[in-house]
């Protein structure tokens, strides 16, 4: 069974893709990592990020991995040709980055392939802006996860201090949210929007634990 929860960044599908998870004994697939680690291989590697041809050769020859601690079905980390890029991948430079990649048709293919192909091996929350419209538009629990973006921005320089990625801006985190939402909304390749059969829930001012609950609720719903 797959529980697709898409929506724009910051809204908590992590947290709460993580918890839904725990409490079902799913697994947890973050697709924006697997964008992110081809933003982090383009810029290591000086790599145009307009340059469609070599991102999408990245995006197929680059082995992306999760790093998996004995039984835990949460992954720890992720790998891009074997290098762990677990904090690599979430500075504000790849959240600049981040966009324009996961804009290229030929890095879309590539990556929905294998998001596919590790869905298919299990029970998975997956987690994304396209899941429920293109990934597995056959989900049959659809989530469209959104929260204002001051609170986005909020919980997105509290993210990151608690991950000791150091401290961050809130005014430049605000700015690149909006920035990134505007970008991810109007690609022309597989724009975040919410698929027509997904339930829409607005985070803002709740509790995420009563977030949690209600996806749970769906999914028991549908069992
Ligand atoms: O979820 P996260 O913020 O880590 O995603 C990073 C970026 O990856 C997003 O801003 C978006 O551009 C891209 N992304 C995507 N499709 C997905 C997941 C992420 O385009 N399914």
């Amino acid at each position: 069974m797959i529980i697709a929860i898409d929506g724009p960044s910051g809204a908590g599908k992590s947290t709460v893709a993580k918890a839904v998870a725990r409490e079902l004994g799913f697994s947890c697939l973050d697709t924006g990592a697997m964008y992110r680690a081809v933003a982090w291989r383009a810029l290591e590697d000086g790599v145009a990020l307009d340059d469609a041809e070599t991102l999408g050769r990245i995006a197929r020859d680059c082995e992306i991995a999760f790093l998996h601690e004995s039984n835990d079905p949460m992954p720890k980390g992720v790998t891009i040709g074997g290098v762990d890029v677990s904090s690599a991948i979430r500075t504000s430079e790849i959240d600049r980055a981040v966009s324009p990649v996961s804009a290229v048709p030929a890095v879309r293919a590539a990556l929905v392939k294998q998001q596919q192909r590790i869905g298919r091996s299990g029970d998975y929350v997956v987690e994304g802006r396209d899941i429920g419209t293109v990934v597995f538009p056959e989900a049959p629990v659809k989530v469209f996860l959104t929260a204002s973006a001051e609170e986005r921005a909020h919980r997105r320089v509290r993210q990151n201090v608690d991950r000791g990625v150091g401290s961050i801006d809130y005014d430049e985190v605000l700015a690149d949210i909006r920035r990134r939402d505007d970008h991810d909304s109007s690609r022309a390749a597989s724009p975040l929007k919410p698929a027509e059969d997904a339930v829409r829930l607005d985070s803002t001012g709740r509790f995420i634990e009563d977030v949690i609950e209600d996806i749970v609720g769906l999914a028991r719903e549908k069992d």
